[in-house]
């Protein structure tokens, strides 16, 4: 019997992978919502994630992340998520996106590309100020990454759209 399409899809990756952009384009591709984590954080704290963080400690930025998962989980539309680099990496997380039937997709960058966006970026990192930081952090995080259902690995070469059909392929796989 083939299983109904996937409702719940949720991006997660390093910093600097492209969970955003990725987002963006499978939620076009199959018609859904794209959700961005940060930025449900931002509008209803009034503040980026990186100032919370500068601000208040990385604990009470955690506490507002899990607060916007919670409201985003229970929206009951199809949707693609883009999570923060950080959120996936929290147990309780992990076991609210499963609850919910998500299925979960990494987005396996090579640390030199995430570093060279992160470097580049506009957007402030504070957990990866530096290069040496921000490779302790990829290398600590990697094995939690693995247990999202998927892997996609992302190379400088593959366009978010790319990723994103490439995703789609899998995922109709799945569930025929
Ligand atoms: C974080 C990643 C950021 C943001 C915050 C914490 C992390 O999101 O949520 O600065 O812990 O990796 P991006 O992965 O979109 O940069």
């Amino acid at each position: 019997m083939a299983n109904s399409p996937v409702k719940k899809i949720i991006i997660t990756g390093f910093m600097g992978s492209g969970k955003s952009s990725v987002a963006k384009a499978l939620a076009e591709l199959l018609n859904y919502r794209v959700i961005d984590l940060d930025e449900v954080i931002e509008s209803a704290a009034g503040r980026s994630p990186a100032a919370i963080i500068q601000e208040d400690g990385e604990a009470r930025f955690r506490e507002l992340e899990r607060q916007a998962l919670t409201s985003s989980m229970e929206d009951n539309g199809k949707q693609v998520l883009a999570l923060g680099g950080g959120t996936w990496i929290l147990k309780a997380n992990r076991d609210q996106i499963q609850q919910h039937g998500a299925v979960s997709v990494w987005l396996d960058a090579p640390f030199d590309l995430c570093w060279k966006r992160i470097a580049g970026a506009v957007d402030q990192r504070p957990l990866a100020p530096d290069e040496n930081t921000a490779f302790k952090l990829f290398s600590k995080r990697t094995s939690c990454y693995e247990l999202a259902d998927l892997r996609v690995a992302v190379t400088e070469l593959k366009s978010a759209e790319e990723i994103a059909a490439e995703i789609a392929r899998t995922l109709a796989k799945r569930t025929t």
